[in-house]
């Protein structure tokens, strides 16, 4: 085993999930999901009451082609739309030097290999980058987004200082390209949740949080739009100077007035004592990954809203099992650890307005290049811990949106839009693929495999030498009907899970960012892990060959092809190409390629992809110890499997975005919670990332000091 390859002793993680992920993380982040039973209680597949039986009779549980590129970037989910007709008018404007053009999201296809030297596992409290490569910290939590934001002063936060500025724990980024110059874009990212003790000086217990500390914390929480410009002609981009700021925008769980979409939205559902429409919510929460759409809108999933909740203890009876279902306590007017922010606004107390719950846990649609607009929640693309969304145009102009649950034994979706694309870049063209995640049929995956059998939970691959099989697009809703017996369509898309119980689909180990690559066209899924699986404590189904082994520590990837490449049909096939871990572990797999070359991956979360279809993934959680990181491999030809490690974040943190420019001289990264790590505080701060102060969270980009493409 080479230097790179070692396994380090190094930070310690005692949270959860097996890794280094540290309890502070699953605390603020996730309410502690892991330490709670897994609320899929479902008979389907396996069943979870039957495993010590299973794990007994099985003896093998273990512990443990498109256009040329127009423009400098890649809106890497979005596929390619033909036509390169004028951009869009932005904000006030009507000629066409600025907005979105569909030509920048055009992909090159074709292989390219990635010459970059891996770097090594490591501890560091630094963003590491490969030899010849720079990196830039473009902004950080607390910049001014919105022209005339107060300076930043922690000590003096409010929700109203907070709304104007960078929100905290960046992590979906999108870089869409602004005009028709190579040299602006407008960067949208996600702020998913906060840390109040690394936020706030002086910092003891939530519950000693002033209000507008707690306002403040809640204005952190939602989306940026921040303008930038490329510095020189090289792959390093900043924010644009002050005063130059049209599209900058902060979008805020405190006060953004979100409209609901689709088929539930003014359901009875959906109606509050403050909002008797059921169709106008304040906020978006925990907005985790997200995509580009190919009408240049960003897609953002609200994933772990549950925890925000109290007072659930009393909802009437008959609400408790949805809300069991999603992990909201039905046991304590204030589960362990609450945030309660009911004290601020009551909204966020179940006893009190029991279908406020309702209204998050959807996916979100923002129009960066208006900033006027009101952001939507999309009810037709149903409600869960929503990771993201990522649209592909069909070959029959219909556009599908691939998506995860991310929670263990959860599922994996697709919705199908009603309507087809319309071409072209005018103004007309535009307002029309607007409304096409507002009607569609919604899917959920069911899986079978080929080596069933022979599946023993320790990642040991079965004869025919693949984790593969088929699988069908169950539907719950099609053509505007319930398809799921004794289900209305209003409760199928609010009470999603349930229904996807109901028919019987797959349960995944974590399903995250679930995304279609824009040159094979093929789904890729990060399962991030599932230490549940196979065990006793997580009422969890026992290995498959999709979900090959037990106590999943580290992950894998899923791959999906759809049958005819028909990306609105209902069945489709399937493989497991990258199994991570240490590939000294003979568990692992990297589609067959030599495992003395790939370094050591753990627990994918983000996938992305280059404009030549390399698959990009970033960590969160390392089980091996190391910090967290950004790998990237072919897919295809001689190097595909050659993993390699490309970045590693600062100490606690977690590697999120990632965006990859399509001229692939810029690979764009959110740092999420560094200094993340239990005993750290905002005064005895674990990270000192960026500034040497105080640890923060921040968006960097990455490119090669010879100002060639990254990667190649
Ligand atoms: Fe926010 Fe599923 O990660
Ligand atoms: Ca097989
Ligand atoms: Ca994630
Ligand atoms: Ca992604």
């Amino acid at each position: 085993m080479n230097e790179s390859r070692r396994r380090l002793p190094l930070l310690g993680g005692d949270g959860h999930s097996g890794g280094s992920r540290s309890s502070m993380t699953c605390l603020y982040r996730c309410a502690n999901a892991c330490d709670h039973p897994a609320p899929n209680t479902s008979s389907n597949e396996y069943f979870g009451d039957q495993i010590e039986a299973e794990v007994t009779r099985r003896g093998v549980l273990k512990a443990g082609s498109a256009g040329a590129i127009a423009l400098g970037f890649a809106g890497a989910t979005a596929g390619a739309v033909a036509g390169a007709a004028p951009a869009f008018a932005g904000p006030g404007e009507s000629g066409a030097a600025e907005g979105f053009s569909t030509a920048a999201l055009e992909t090159s296809g074709g292989p390219a290999a990635l010459t970059f030297s891996p770097i090594p596992p490591n501890t560091l409290d630094n963003l590491v980058v490969p030899n010849g490569y720079d990196h830039n910290v473009i902004i950080r939590w607390g910049d001014e987004v919105v022209p005339g934001a107060p300076d930043f002063d922690p000590a003096a936060q409010t929700g109203a200082s907070q709304s104007t500025q960078f929100g905290y724990n960046n992590d979906f980024v999108a870089v869409l390209p602004l005009g028709r110059g190579h040299d602006r874009a407008l960067l949208v990212c996600n702020h998913e949740y906060t840390n109040e003790n690394l936020m706030f000086p002086g910092f003891t217990t939530l519950d000693a949080l002033s209000d507008e500390q707690v306002k403040a914390a809640i204005a952190a929480h939602g989306m940026s739009v921040v303008e930038l410009e490329r510095v020189g002609r090289t792959g390093q981009w900043q924010v644009v100077d002050r005063g130059r700021r049209p599209y900058n925008r902060r979008i805020t769980a405190l006060s953004t007035v979100f409209a609901m979409t689709g088929p539930a939205a003014g359901s009875a559902l959906l109606k509050t004592a403050a909002d008797p429409t059921g169709r106008k919510v304040v906020g978006t929460l925990n907005n985790c990954a997200g995509g580009v759409t190919p009408w240049g809108t960003v897609l953002s999933g609200e994933e772990n809203w549950n925890q925000y909740f109290v007072g659930g203890d009393g909802v009437p009876e008959e609400a408790k099992a949805a809300l069991n279902r999603y992990g909201v306590s039905t046991t304590a007017r204030y589960p362990a650890d609450s945030r309660k922010w009911d004290r601020v606004d009551a909204r966020f107390d179940l006893t009190a307005n029991p279908n406020e719950v309702n209204r998050f846990g959807w996916i979100v649609e923002i129009d960066p290049f208006d900033p006027d607009s009101a952001p939507r929640k999309h009810t037709a693309l149903g409600r869960f811990k929503h990771e993201g969304a990522n649209v592909i145009v069909a070959d029959n102009g219909h556009v599908v949106a691939y998506m995860g649950d991310d929670e263990r034994f959860d599922y994996m979706y697709k919705f199908v839009s009603s309507k087809k694309i319309t071409r072209g870049d005018s103004y007309w063209a535009r307002k029309q693929n607007l409304t096409l995640l507002e009607s569609g049929d919604l899917y959920v995956a069911k899986l079978d495999f080929t080596s069933a059998a022979e599946i023993d939970g320790t990642g040991k691959l079965p004869t025919d030498g693949a984790f593969n099989g088929t699988g069908t697009w169950l539907p719950l809703v099609k053509d505007g009907r319930s398809m799921v017996t004794g289900w209305t369509v209003e409760q199928i898309l609010v009470f999603t899970r349930q229904a996807a119980d109901a028919v019987g689909a797959t349960k995944m180990d974590r399903p995250e960012d679930v995304e279609p690559n824009p040159v094979n066209r093929k789904i890729y899924a990060a399962l991030t892990n599932n230490t549940a699986r196979g065990t006793t404590t997580g009422r969890g189904a026992l290995a498959d060959e999709a979900n090959p082994r037990n106590a999943n520590k580290h992950g894998h990837i899923f791959e999906l092809t759809e049958d005819g490449g028909d990306h609105t049909g209902a069945t489709f096939t399937w493989a497991i190409p990258i199994v991570c871990g240490d590939p000294a572990d003979p568990s692992t797999f990297f589609m067959g390629y030599d495992k003395t070359k790939v370094s050591p991956i753990s627990c994918p979360d983000n996938v992305a992809f280059d404009s030549k279809g390399n698959l990009w993934i970033s960590t969160d959680g390392n089980a091996l110890l190391s910090n967290d990181g950004l790998f990237a491999t072919a897919l295809s030809g001689p190097e595909a499997g050659h993993l390699k490690q490309f970045l590693t974040v600062p100490r606690g943190a977690e590697t999120c975005g990632p965006f990859i420019a399509t001229d692939n001289k810029t690979v764009f990264a959110a740092v999420q919670h560094p200094g993340e790590l239990t005993g750290a505080s905002f005064d005895k701060p674990a990270s000192t990332w960026p500034d040497g102060d105080y640890s923060k969270p921040g968006i960097v980009g990455v490119w090669r000091l010879d100002g060639k493409p990254v990667g190649s």
